[in-house]
Order: C-alpha cells, then structure tokens, then sequence
C-alpha cells in the first residue's frame, strides 16, 4: 500500500473513531431498564436473571461486553454476557444501569427518530432470538454457544445503532431519502455517511477489543460466507438478519433470499430457516407481552 493510500485509510478510520462516542448517546429500552434494575437489587437473582433482561438490549449488552474487554478486567472480552457479567459482577453492571437511566432522564430523540430507533431496537432482539433458533436447528445444543449466538444477532447491527444516535437527522436521510437500494442498505448509508454500518463496526470491534469472531459480526453480515470457524458467527449473523427482516416484513417487502454460502457453511437445511421463522415470531410475540406487562400503567 502507497504512503497516500495509507494516510486516506487512516484519516477514514479516525473520522470513524469519532463516530464511536455515538455510543454514548445511544439508549436503552426503558422498559428493559426498568427491569434490569429490578433484578440488580433482587437479592435472590443472579447472573442468569440479569443476562435474560440484558439479552433484550443492544446497547447495554454491548457496554456491558466492552467493560469485560477493558484492561481493568484483563484485556479479554467475554465470548457470552452471561460471562461478561460474572467477570464485572453486579455492582459494576448496576453503574452501567445508572447511566443509562441518566440519559433516559435527559431524552434523546425526535419522535421520528424514536421510531427509527424502535425499529433496530427491535431487529436486533429478534435477530438474537433468530440466531440462537437457527444454531439449534443447525444441531447445536452447548448452552454457551447458543448465548454466544444469541449475543452476535443482537449486537450484528452496532454499527447502524451508531449512525443513528451520532447523527439522528442525517439518518434520516438513509431511511428516507431518495436513494437506491433497501432501508438498511449498506449502498444508502455510504451515500449519506461516506461509510457504511459495516465498516463503522470494524472500528468499533477493533476499538473496543471485542475479539475477531465479533467483530466479524458487526462488520462481515452482509458479505459472501467466507471459509473458517471465524465466520461462523457472521454467517448465523447473516441469515438471523435475513429471518428478523422475514418477521419485520413492512420494512423489507422485497428482501432477496439468503446467501445459500451461509446455509451451507451452517450445514442448515433451507428449510429449517423456513421454519424457524415461525418459531421466532413466537419468540418475539412472548417477549413483546413481557414487556407490555412490565410496562408501568402511566400516572395523571
Ligand atoms: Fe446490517
Ligand atoms: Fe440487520
């Protein structure tokens, strides 16, 4: 590589750093917040009860992954959140808590970008839900490879979390801008940002230590499946996205098939992802009542 070439690529990855500080501005699902803190000051829960809540949020699952990342709890990221929060313990994840609901107090967005941001919030717990599905039907049955499943469906879209908490009103522009290419393509953001949601979580993965296989994930789950073990989890990525959009349908009417690359490298029958769409809706419609039932009645 030319010494220009490697200047522009450094100056590229710099304006992309910047971008990462979105993070801080990024919500959590109030209803999820209101719950994890339940369970942080439930004496008898643990571990377990606070990673089933967090499962639900991107953005305070993938905090709470970067402080298990961090040097002050040896330099390594988790693989699970469960495993991330046995390493930082209950204290540290209810400061994490605390933040969020400062942010919650200050307000964060538009209306119009409230429903931007419901709609990822939602694509991402369903395509946590779809990986975890989809990796059970492809044969797996070890627990912690199904919470590591489940995490990467949930954090695959950082990056597009990250555009639109760093720039709401640009991003709208993406969602609704006469642009080619469907809403959550990578082509429409490119246009917009000069970067795309995937190459924003490369950085992202690389800047907050999450390990190679997730960084895979945030940046590799919409290109061709590539051999080795370390795109395992970008293809389940891939093919949890394709299943969440299925069940979103009114975002992506005409969503191409999934890459048959991906179901092969899975060894999943195409079927099985047929069905497993079923079952996810499930899913997703369970943890939809759950929330509605935990949702406080609001006051006069
Ligand atoms: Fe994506
Ligand atoms: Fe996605």
């Amino acid at each position: 590589m030319d010494d220009s070439r490697k200047n522009s690529k450094t100056a590229a990855e710099e304006k992309m750093e910047g971008w990462l500080r979105a993070a801080s501005a990024l919500p959590a699902h109030h209803v999820v917040l209101l719950l994890a803190n339940e369970v942080i000051h439930n004496p008898d829960a643990g571990a377990k009860d606070l990673e089933e809540v967090l499962a639900l949020d991107p953005a305070v699952a993938m905090k709470v992954l970067r402080l298990s990342a961090s040097a002050a709890y040896g330099g390594e990221c988790a693989e699970t959140l469960l495993l991330a929060l046995m390493r930082i313990g209950f204290t540290a994840a209810g400061d994490v808590l605390k933040v969020f609901s400062k942010l919650q107090k200050q307000g964060t967005f538009s209306p119009r970008a409230q429903k931007v941001y419901q709609d990822l919030w939602a694509h991402s717990v369903i395509s946590g839900l779809a990986a975890r599905e989809i990796f059970r039907r492809a044969g797996v049955t070890n627990q912690e490879m199904l919470d590591k499943a489940r995490l990467a469906g949930l954090l695959h879209d950082m990056g597009r979390l990250l555009l639109l908490a760093g720039a709401p009103e640009r991003h709208e522009l993406v969602i609704h801008g006469n642009l080619n290419g469907h809403l959550g393509s990578p082509a429409r953001e490119t246009k917009v940002f000069g970067f795309d949601h995937q190459e924003l979580g490369r950085v992202a993965g690389d800047t907050w230590n999450l390990g190679e296989e997730m960084t895979l994930v945030l940046s590799a789950h919409h290109k061709e499946s590539l051999p080795g073990r370390e795109f395992i989890l970008p293809n389940l990525a891939h093919l949890a996205d394709w299943v969440a959009l299925k069940i979103q349908d009114e975002w992506q009417p005409d969503l191409e098939e999934p890459s048959q690359a991906s179901l092969k490298a899975l060894h999943l029958d195409p079927k099985e992802l047929r069905l497993s769409i079923a079952a996810v809706k499930h899913q997703w419609k369970k943890v939809v009542e759950y929330l509605e039932e935990a949702t406080p009645m609001e006051q006069d």
